[in-house]
């Protein structure tokens, strides 16, 4: 069979899709993983170009709306949109209406007025990105609401995982520390058992719920794995005065992934912002097994891939390569 190389904006203007959204790792099925992954690469093909641009969603406006803090998952979803030749608006709470008492949906509101074709937002409530997708006909991705999803994190993940270590089925990942906070870790055990790789949840009782998975309070247990996820003390969404852990000390020195903790090999992953030197020891975040920085890069090639799918009707294959003029 012909090997396929296609860049998805190379070949089709877009074409009036399903209405879809991305607002949970339940939204998706294996073919839509595979064939996200499968568009992200083509993506990162194009973006090895001297002009890294793509004519695909010319005229298209995407609409960033964060009302956390953010670096990378901003940063990439407006690099991305504009990688697509798409108009971006980003709006924070921080500076706009939203420090006047201005809700939600009227937020979504008003900026519907501009007709974006993509929304994309992060809240700290849990069912935010719900209330806009319900409010507006724009496609909307949740970029992560509170403690529950954040999809497009998952799929990077996998996309950086196959990428730095050949494969997904099979796979076992070990996923470290506060559990029971973490988006990232609820999309992302989701993902992984939809492409058959196998997970255990590693951390002290009060951070790992047990409905989740597999559960270890052993930090050995991270020895097994191919993949050592490591997650963020979210302290910001710790229930103050709630003992999750007798300290941040005592946290490190039993729960910390370190070098001595880990074996050769295994590669480590951290969503970021990194806590050093609390959830993860910075010889492992600064050494050649850390995907870190791969993450980052695979969260633009990702998020191009989001944006097209949801605004064409996924990528075409055709059997010849199709340059940019
Ligand atoms: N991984 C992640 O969501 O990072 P940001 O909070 O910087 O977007």
């Amino acid at each position: 069979m012909t090997e396929l190389h296609v860049l998805p904006g190379d070949l089709l203007p877009p074409v009036d899709p399903p209405r879809r959204h991305l607002l949970s790792v339940g939204d998706l099925t294996r073919d839509d993983v595979d064939r996200l992954l499968a568009t992200a690469g083509s993506f990162a093909r194009s973006q090895q170009r001297d002009n890294k641009k793509l004519p695909t969603l010319r005229g298209r406006l995407v609409l960033n709306l964060f009302f956390e803090s953010s670096t990378r998952t901003s940063s990439s979803f407006e690099l991305a949109a504009k990688r697509l030749s798409a108009d971006t608006l980003s709006v924070k709470a921080a500076g706009s209406s939203v420090e006047k008492g201005e809700s939600l949906k009227d937020t979504a509101l008003t900026l519907s007025a501009y007709d974006p074709d993509v929304i994309v937002i992060r809240h700290p409530q849990i069912g935010a990105p719900q209330l806009v997708a319900a409010v507006t006909d724009a496609h909307v991705v949740n970029a992560g609401d509170g403690k529950h999803q954040h999809p497009t994190q998952a799929l990077l993940d996998l996309y950086a995982i196959r990428e730095g270590v050949g494969r997904l089925e099979g796979l076992h990942v070990a996923v470290v520390g506060d559990v029971l906070h973490s988006r990232v870790a609820r999309s992302l055990v989701q993902a992984l058992r939809l492409v058959g790789a196998r997970v255990t949840l590693v951390g002290p009782p009060p951070l790992v719920p047990r409905e989740l998975g597999d559960v270890s309070h052993d930090i050995g247990a991270i020895a097994d794995a191919d993949v050592v996820y490591v997650l963020r003390m979210q302290r910001e969404r710790m229930l103050e005065g709630a003992n999750y852990v007798p300290s941040l000390r005592e946290y490190t020195a039993r729960w910390g992934v370190t070098p001595e903790r880990l074996r050769p090999g295994q590669r480590v992953m951290h969503a970021g912002p990194m806590n050093r030197g609390v959830e993860i020891d910075p010889r492992v975040a600064d050494s050649d097994a850390a995907l870190v920085v791969d993450q980052v890069r695979a969260g633009l090639v990702v998020r191009m891939a989001v944006l097209y799918d949801l605004l064409t009707t996924g990528p075409v294959l055709v059997e010849t390569a199709v340059e940019v003029a």
